[in-house]
């Protein structure tokens, strides 16, 4: 039997428009039952939760559904009094990834004088290793998607120089591999998420120019399946996170052209829950606030005029960072 690849089948009965209205509501819904399990068993993830959803929202363009008070006043109370790190909820220990989630979400709403900026930014500094590298938190773990946490969460703080920028280079130009791609730390296997951490980190940072942008963007055409979705590594099924990971790495290395838009498009559609709203990693599966912004984020990319552009290396609307005057570097060779 021929070696076809891993994929799903989409059908004429996955929805082919998108629904806004409907992940409008599904968004705005989201956790208004604080009992629900789902909504329970996600209390580790919480800071993230609300970026998802809060970014889904205002791509849409109804933010104004968003309680903007109470998430500050949250964000103030996740707000480690001994590291200045931040944590998913209160109570629960501070980590780079939810420090990052919160600053985005304060840059959204404008909110970011709840929070000892200073003290933040020493939290972040504090996570950087002798060879350049960043752990999440004080357990020491290494991985380059905290690299990308640190660098973005400071240069929307405004003060990338509180790390040494060369070293932090050197350690992601070390998890460069022969492929083209990027993995978690040296040597590691080339994973479409971590290459969109590493080629946002390398866009922050001003340095794009160290990769080759053809062989990169070769692998993550790769990824498209004939169901037009994208997956994360090879042998793997398309998922509707990766639509995001790997665009929005062809996006800032100039080579959004470089898939096929329309088949993709028809892949993030059908990933939509008629009923409840929201999207799914893939068709048929229950839908969850993650891969509903990965979904309307990567629609935005594809160009979508029913949605707010989306900058490709932040995942925040681009008047947020056009107002916050960022420029994070593109390629364009
Ligand atoms: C897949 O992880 C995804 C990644 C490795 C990228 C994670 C990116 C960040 C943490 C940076 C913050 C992101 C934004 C948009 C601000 P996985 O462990 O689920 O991989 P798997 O699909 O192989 O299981
Ligand atoms: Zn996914």
């Amino acid at each position: 039997m021929a070696n076809l690849p891993k994929d799903v089948t989409i059908t004429d009965s996955h929805p082919k428009s998108l629904m806004l209205q409907k992940h409008i509501e599904y968004i705005a819904s989201y956790g208004n039952n604080k009992d629900d399990y789902e909504y329970c068993m996600t209390e580790y993830l919480r800071m993230s939760g609300m970026y998802w959803g809060l970014t889904a929202m205002d791509l849409m363009g109804h933010l104004q559904y968003m309680d903007k008070t109470q998430i500050i006043e949250f964000i103030g109370q996740c707000v480690d009094p001994s590291t200045g790190g931040i944590s998913s909820s209160v109570g629960h220990d501070p980590h780079l990834l939810y420090t990052l989630s919160a600053v985005q979400i304060l840059c959204i709403l404008d909110g970011l004088s709840v929070l000892p900026v200073d003290r933040v930014v020493q939290f972040v500094s504090s996570l950087q290793q002798p060879d350049g590298s960043f752990t999440g938190d004080k357990w020491g773990e290494v991985d380059t998607r905290f690299s990308f946490c640190a660098v973005a969460c400071l240069s929307l703080l405004g003060r990338l120089d509180a790390i040494d920028v060369d070293k932090a280079v050197e350690f992601v130009l070390s998890c460069y591999n022969f492929d083209g791609g990027f993995g978690s730390q040296p040597g590691s296997e080339s994973h479409a998420g971590l290459i969109y951490c590493c080629v946002g980190f390398l866009s922050i940072t001003g340095r794009l120019h160290n990769i080759d942008g053809d062989l990169l963007g070769w692998w993550l055409c790769e990824r498209q399946l004939p169901s037009g979705g994208l997956n994360g590594r090879p042998e793997k099924l398309p998922d509707v996170c990766y639509s995001w990971w790997v665009l929005a790495s062809l996006s800032i290395l100039g080579r959004l052209h470089w898939v096929h838009k329309q088949s993709l498009e028809k892949f993030v559609l059908a990933c939509q829950d008629t009923e409840t709203g929201g999207f799914s990693d893939r068709p048929g599966d229950l839908p969850d606030p993650f891969h509903t912004l990965f979904g309307i984020a990567a629609l935005s990319l594809l160009g979508n005029e029913q949605l707010v552009k989306v900058n490709p290396t932040y995942c925040m609307p681009q008047y947020i960072i056009d107002k916050l005057k960022l420029r994070p570097q593109m390629l364009t060779i």
